[in-house]
């Protein structure tokens, strides 16, 4: 067994992995969401730097000894991770930071971060015997899980939210899931699926209930670490809505940290939509106690992030503590002006979530929060094409011609005087 145990987040009982498949009975699902654990000295003797310079395996996979797979068989073939890590020095001048780097995560096969995750979850259903997955989703999570069950022979049952974009919605059928639109809300569609899935015996991928879940989101740091030339940079956005991205990422540089590969963990700092801020709210109570929960109704247009109930929340609080880092808010609109620059400045189109992390970015940068020496990365969590309603909101129109030269005279004239 390569995992080590679970331990709770809150209460710190540490549990075997075959004793339990989610949270920890006595904190109760919300407060009892579970950390896998290693024994790094073990992990040590094999898993060295000089072993990863070697390695030709450029997937998430290059980091198989510390996740928590136990039977390599599941392994689909689908190239998750190893996404790019572009420096931008243009923008780093222009907002006044030493070097700024965007992880463009639009890029793994069902163009979401949430693939790294489902990457893992498929092979723990077949290694637990399990037929049937379930996940509650924005969108993300559950066309990713869709799209990695596709080639197992395993059903696939999703509980979306009914206003969910519609490539989202496409992503899921297209794959073959059994699609439950819900009318209500994200927080509404986790709930119902939680009790769908204890009640049939499904697996059940939900954010933050299923521990594996954040070892698979953790590869994104390993390898923003690895790109770097294990020099880690000194800040990292993140966007939020559960906070299991974020927790991943921090368990991701904590690991690390543990296995010697870096000498610090970086201050990470989550960015959520000003109509879904819980996570932000809980973190600035924070006194080291217990972490106080306070739900809301979310309203952003940053469908990925619209939660207002996080399921990951005592986790995101506690981790961004220890990593020095804190939270910020955007709003929409500065969520479609992100969407709008980055695809413009750099070539990077990114989901109005997932552009919120360049949305914080420009906002540390208008407040002063930033320092000459800083080096940023912003982690981009799903490409643009998932929701192109919301990127025509920032863009103009095309310019209507009939064929022919005369009009395309006309067109380059008023164009002249842009
Ligand atoms: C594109 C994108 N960015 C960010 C997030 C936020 O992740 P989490 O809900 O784990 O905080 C999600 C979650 O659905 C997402 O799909
Ligand atoms: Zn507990």
């Amino acid at each position: 067994m390569k995992v080590a145990g679970l331990r709770c987040i809150s209460c710190g009982s540490v549990y075997d992995p075959a004793e339990l498949d989610y949270t920890c009975p006595r904190c109760g699902p919300r407060r009892g969401t579970l950390e896998v654990l290693y024994d790094y000295d073990k992990i040590k003797r094999a898993f060295t730097w000089e072993a990863l310079k070697r390695s030709q395996n450029y997937s998430m996979w290059r980091y198989l000894p510390i996740l928590p797979v136990e039977d390599e068989r599941y392994i689909q073939p689908l190239k998750v991770g190893w996404t790019p890590l572009y420096r931008f020095d243009h923008l780093a001048r222009e907002y006044g930071v030493k070097e700024l780097y965007i992880k463009d995560d639009g890029v793994n096969p069902t163009a979401s971060y949430k693939d790294r995750a489902s990457a893992i979850v498929v092979i723990k259903a077949q290694e637990k015997g399990k037929k049937v997955v379930a996940c509650a989703s924005t969108g993300n999570a559950a066309s990713s899980l869709a799209g990695f069950a596709a080639n197992t022979g395993l059903t696939t049952i999703i509980f979306v939210p009914k206003s969910a974009p519609e490539a989202k919605l496409a992503q899921l059928l297209i794959y073959g899931a059994k699609v439950l639109a819900v009318e209500g809300s994200y927080d509404q569609a986790y709930d119902l699926c939680l009790e769908a899935a204890e009640r049939y015996g499904w697996y059940n991928r939900s954010a933050a209930i299923n521990p594996y879940l954040v070892e698979g989101k953790k590869t994104g740091a390993l390898e923003v670490a690895e790109q770097l030339d294990w020099e880690v940079p000194d800040l990292v956005l993140v966007p939020v809505g559960d906070g299991s991205v974020i927790s991943g990422v921090y368990k991701g540089f904590h690991d690390l940290l543990e296995l010697g590969f870096i000498e610090a963990v970086p201050r990470i700092i989550g960015v959520q939509a000003e109509g879904a801020a819980p996570i932000k709210r809980a973190f600035e109570r924070y006194t080291g106690a217990e972490v106080a929960i306070e739900d809301q109704e979310a309203k952003t247009l940053a469908d990925s992030i619209a939660v207002g109930k996080p399921r990951d929340i005592v986790k995101a609080v506690k981790y961004i503590h220890a990593a020095r880092g804190f939270f910020i808010s955007v709003s929409d609109r500065e969520i479609l002006e992100a969407i709008g620059e980055l695809a413009k400045r750099t070539g990077v189109f990114a989901e109005p979530a997932a552009a919120a992390a360049y949305a914080g970015f420009r906002l540390l940068a208008e407040q002063g929060r930033l320092s000459k020496s800083d080096r940023v990365v912003a982690m981009i969590t799903g490409s643009g094409l998932k929701d192109i309603a919301a990127a025509r909101r920032v863009v103009g129109r095309p310019y209507p011609i009939g064929p022919s030269m005369k009009d395309v005279e006309r067109v380059l004239k008023e164009l002249e005087g842009k």
